[in-house]
């Protein structure tokens, strides 16, 4: 395909969506040597689809298989969610209320023995989706050898399921999450090194990302996210040039607004999609 023709779709897949966008010569800026950081809750997965929210990470564990209908999981997401997405609240007051819903949640994990063998049933039993049109995006990604660094706060042995049950877990991937810690019989026993929450993502990606070379080897960063905290997540590559940001804005729409366009160069509205960056990676490579 011609530059011309790519130029063309490009203009038209974001005339079609409904979006924001702060300076669109930002996107020229990431031509050269890019990478691609990810959140993937909410981001690289579908916030809801016909009508029906679609399973985090953590709530693919809400599975009989792995734990008992006592748990309390759900009452803590129901108090602590809300929190996460207050519009009325700054992220200062918002980071100790996150401690404490991510250490109950990994407590009452360890709590229920979750078993290894079984995490792969609960996905595949579980409503979990990509966003429409993640394939284009990740074979895209791993066939220009385009380093794409995860970045979850969920629990990276479920997301790593995930994306090996829709077949897209790619060399060119590295993930940053929370991983299981499970004894010599397969369960769960701790949670390995320091646990990473939604607006902590800074210190995870200064102390993960500053060892992994491809990031390093990358100045040019496009980075997906579907919250405030999420925008921390490329501050663990040293010399980043040019940062272009899409911001997933999934919820709380009305109320989220203003921060979102004020923080982010893209704002993508209740899009369940991969378009717009789709249309931006097959742009620059
Ligand atoms: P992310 O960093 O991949 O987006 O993962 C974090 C999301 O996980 C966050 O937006 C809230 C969600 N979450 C749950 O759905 N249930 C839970 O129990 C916890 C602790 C987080
Ligand atoms: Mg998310």
């Amino acid at each position: 395909m011609s530059k011309n023709e790519t130029d063309i779709i490009f203009i038209l897949v974001l005339k079609r969506h409904q979006f924001m966008v702060k300076d669109p010569y930002l996107i020229l800026l990431i031509i050269l040597f890019p990478q691609v950081i990810s959140d993937f809750d909410m981001t690289l997965t579908r916030f809801a689809h016909n009508g029906m929210r679609v399973p985090t990470t953590h709530n693919i564990l809400d599975n009989r298989l792995l734990i008992n209908e006592d748990c309390t999981k759900k009452e803590l997401l129901n108090t602590y969610y809300p929190i996460e997405i207050d519009a009325g609240r700054s992220t200062e007051e918002k980071l100790p209320l996150m401690v404490e819903w991510w250490t109950k949640v990994h407590e009452l994990l360890i709590d229920q023995r979750i078993r290894k063998d079984m995490l792969a049933r609960a996905v595949k039993e579980s409503s979990a989706m990509l966003r429409e049109g993640y394939k284009v995006f990740f074979d895209h990604l791993a066939e220009h050898h385009i380093p794409l660094l995860i970045f979850s706060a969920g629990v990276g042995d479920v997301l790593e399921e995930v994306i090996r049950q829709n077949h897209v877990f790619h060399p060119n991937i590295n993930i940053i999450s929370n991983y299981m810690d499970f004894d010599h019989t397969g369960v769960l026993q701790a949670f390995k090194g320091q646990l990473i929450h939604t607006f902590n993502k800074r210190q995870g990606a200064l102390s993960h990302a500053a060892h992994l070379r491809q990031v390093q080897d990358r100045p040019n960063v496009l980075l997906l996210g579907d919250s405030l905290g999420d925008l921390t997540m490329a501050d663990g590559v040293t010399d980043t040039h040019n940062i272009l940001t899409i911001g997933f804005l999934n919820d709380q729409v009305e109320e989220r607004k203003e921060s979102y366009i004020n923080s982010f160069d893209i704002v993508l509205v209740k899009d369940e999609t991969m378009d717009i960056p789709n249309a931006i990676v097959k742009y620059v490579t």
